[in-house]
């Protein structure tokens, strides 16, 4: 099979679950991953075969992906802040404008000498490994609820990483590897399985100079607006929140920050979009200071700052 010829058939065979330049988009992804070609290959050396014998493997990922399942659990990986997240069913795929709550963290911990971390709902532990790994000398610690997410946020890492610094290729990626001692420069976050709308639960590891989030905050009515391949595949706990009390994971982080935060010390958590407003009083009520909204690079209101 040539490989021009299984990229237009991968491509037309997704078109019924995304616009053709994505479909194609995650088709190069899928070559350039298993294949180690690059994305012109084809397009050079038009009489480039598939190798005989990764046929079937590359069949296979194409029928997970026109089943709808995210190209991230199919390659094993999601890239966020330069570096590769191991992710599959179970755990929430992390979002690019994730990596500018990131960036703002990183901006408030400079300076500060052997900071501490707290990251509500890590998930993966995407946001809690880059902080750890951009502030070596922080020490940051990850709850989730979830069993499954937390077996990733404490695997990531084992084993050697590859890493894509920012303004690199995806090429050059394939070459990086987390440089030595990277991770043994950086502390290890420390992974706790707890429910954070516990508010009143014992937890004796504060108190924090810094408390990050990106809880659950798709309302159940937006369903309606999402694609087959987050609804049916990413975990339903990770992303929704009822319609009736949309801002229940705020309410609870705005007691875990006056529980746990340090006086002076910050917070940071992404939003929903429609609910800035809301979210920024709901803050200021709960008595925490500064509250500002932060906007993410679609200029949607995204995060939200305040201090204690
Ligand atoms: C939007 S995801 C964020 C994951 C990761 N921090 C990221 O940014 O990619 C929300 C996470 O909250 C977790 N979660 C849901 N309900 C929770 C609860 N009551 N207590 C703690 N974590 C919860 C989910 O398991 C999920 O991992």
């Amino acid at each position: 099979m040539l490989l021009a010829d299984f990229i237009r058939r991968g491509t037309a065979s997704l078109e019924h679950l995304y616009p053709s330049p994505e479909a194609r988009g995650l088709v190069l992804m899928l070559c350039t991953e298993r294949l180690g070609v690059e994305r012109y290959t084809h397009l050079v050396e038009p009489q480039t075969p598939v190798p005989p014998g990764r046929e079937a493997g590359l069949e296979d990922d194409l029928r997970r992906l026109c089943a709808g399942e995210p190209i991230q659990y199919v390659l094993g990986f999601a890239e966020f802040c330069g570096r590769r997240f191991k992710v599959g069913p179970g755990v929430l795929v992390p979002r690019p404008e994730t990596e500018q709550l990131v960036t703002a963290a990183v901006a408030e911990l400079r300076g500060k000498d052997a900071p501490r971390v707290l990251d509500l709902c890590t998930g993966s532990g995407c946001i809690a490994w880059s902080l750890a790994l951009e502030v070596p000398e922080a020490e940051v610690i990850g709850v989730d609820l979830s069993d499954e997410a937390l077996r990733y946020a404490e695997n990531q890492f084992s084993g050697g990483q590859r890493v894509v610094p920012q303004g690199h290729s995806r090429s050059e990626a394939r070459t990086l590897i987390l440089a030595p001692g990277e991770q043994a420069r950086c502390r290890r976050p420390s992974f706790f399985l707890a429910d954070i709308l516990d508010t009143e639960q014992a937890f004796p590891y504060g108190p924090f100079d810094l408390i990050v989030s990106n809880p659950p905050y798709v309302l159940e009515r937006e369903r309606a607006l999402m694609r087959p391949n987050v609804l049916d595949w990413e975990p339903a706990m990770a992303l929704f929140v009822p319609d009736g009390d949309p801002l229940r994971f705020y309410r609870a982080i705005a007691c875990w920050a006056q529980r746990f935060l340090r006086p002076g010390g910050a917070g940071l958590v992404e939003i929903n979009e429609a609910l800035g407003a809301e979210t920024a009083a709901l803050f200021r009520s709960a008595g925490l200071k500064n509250v500002q909204i932060h906007r993410d690079f679609f200029q949607k209101e995204r995060f939200i700052r305040f201090t204690r």
